[in-house]
């Protein structure tokens, strides 16, 4: 750690998240925003995002959900972003600013213990790829709840990762995902979570949810080495620290991947599934 880091980097190279927060990690954010995009926008056309809606993106990252919510709100509507990474949610709004979608705010705040945003409450309260991380979801989603407007909604969304697999099996493959998982769940992360959402949404006071979305993608090799091996890189640091894995080792994964990936052989990659749960808050 530099003497001359700023509070805020310090606090967040604290706070352990397993991902990091470098400019790398919120590109991937953004390539990974184009390769979910589809699953999200049917999500949110299921729940019925509609123009003048005003919404909160819990755990924003680099704005992506931002910017799709902002394309079916309208500039009548309001998306306003909450991450404790800032310097990722002021990137985000000066990037979706300039698009004149919406109208975009952007609020630092940690979801696990801020209890007051500002007493504003949201037609749309949504969180992807973001819960997963905490460790105590349901406290995060009673705060989601409370959040909402009456008649408003609350989703998440997330990854279930017990789904993945790859035939025929390719042992470089199996490595960066074993690198992956274990490095998440030596973090701290339960692997289970997506799956567990509607027991949570009850624990948490908001009861069975109204609907549940799910995408299985099963695609060819490429696409699938792709994802896994920049999530890699962006959890290396952390996985050689936990002793997971060395930086050496992977750079010899790394090319046999590539080996792989230029062979013209057939795969079949089955992905994690995204699993999304919504539910209407009652008028009163
Ligand atoms: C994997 S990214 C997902 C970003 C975005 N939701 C998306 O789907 O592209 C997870 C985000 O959650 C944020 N995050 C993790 N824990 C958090 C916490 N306790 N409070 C606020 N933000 C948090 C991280 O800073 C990061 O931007």
């Amino acid at each position: 750690m530099t003497l001359d880091m700023s509070q805020q980097e310090a606090g967040l190279v604290r706070d352990r998240y397993v991902l990091g927060h470098s400019s790398e990690e919120y590109q991937r954010l953004q390539r990974q925003g184009q390769t979910f995009e589809a699953v999200t926008r049917r999500l949110f056309h299921a729940i019925g995002l509609r123009p003048g809606w005003t919404c909160l993106d819990v755990g924003c990252g680099p704005g992506e959900t931002m910017r799709l919510m902002g394309e079916m709100v309208g500039p009548s509507g309001e998306v306003t972003g909450l991450d404790r990474d800032s310097n990722a949610g002021r990137e985000a709004i000066a990037r979706l600013q300039a698009t004149g979608t919406s109208c975009y705010r952007f609020i630092e705040a940690n979801m696990e213990s801020a209890d007051d945003i500002g007493g504003e409450l949201f037609d749309f309260t949504f969180a992807r790829l973001a819960l997963l991380f905490t460790r105590d979801p349901v406290a995060v989603l009673r705060r989601m709840y409370r959040w909402t407007k009456p008649g408003g909604t609350v989703a998440v969304q997330d990854l279930y990762v017990r789904t993945i697999n790859l035939y025929p099996r390719l042992e470089a493959c199996s490595e960066l995902l074993r690198v992956i998982l274990e490095t998440c769940a030596r973090s701290g992360q339960d692997m289970e979570f997506a799956f567990k959402l509607p027991v949570y949404f009850v624990d948490a006071g908001i009861g069975a949810p109204d609907g549940t979305d799910i995408d299985l993608p099963m695609t060819s090799l490429e696409p699938f080495v792709a994802h896994h091996q920049a999530l890699c890189r962006s959890l290396l640091p952390r996985a050689v620290e936990l002793g997971v894995t060395t930086q050496e080792r992977m750079q010899g994964v790394f090319r046999d991947l590539e080996q792989a990936r230029a062979d013209e052989r057939q795969y079949s990659a089955l992905w994690p599934a995204m699993i999304g749960v919504w539910k209407r808050k009652p008028m009163r």
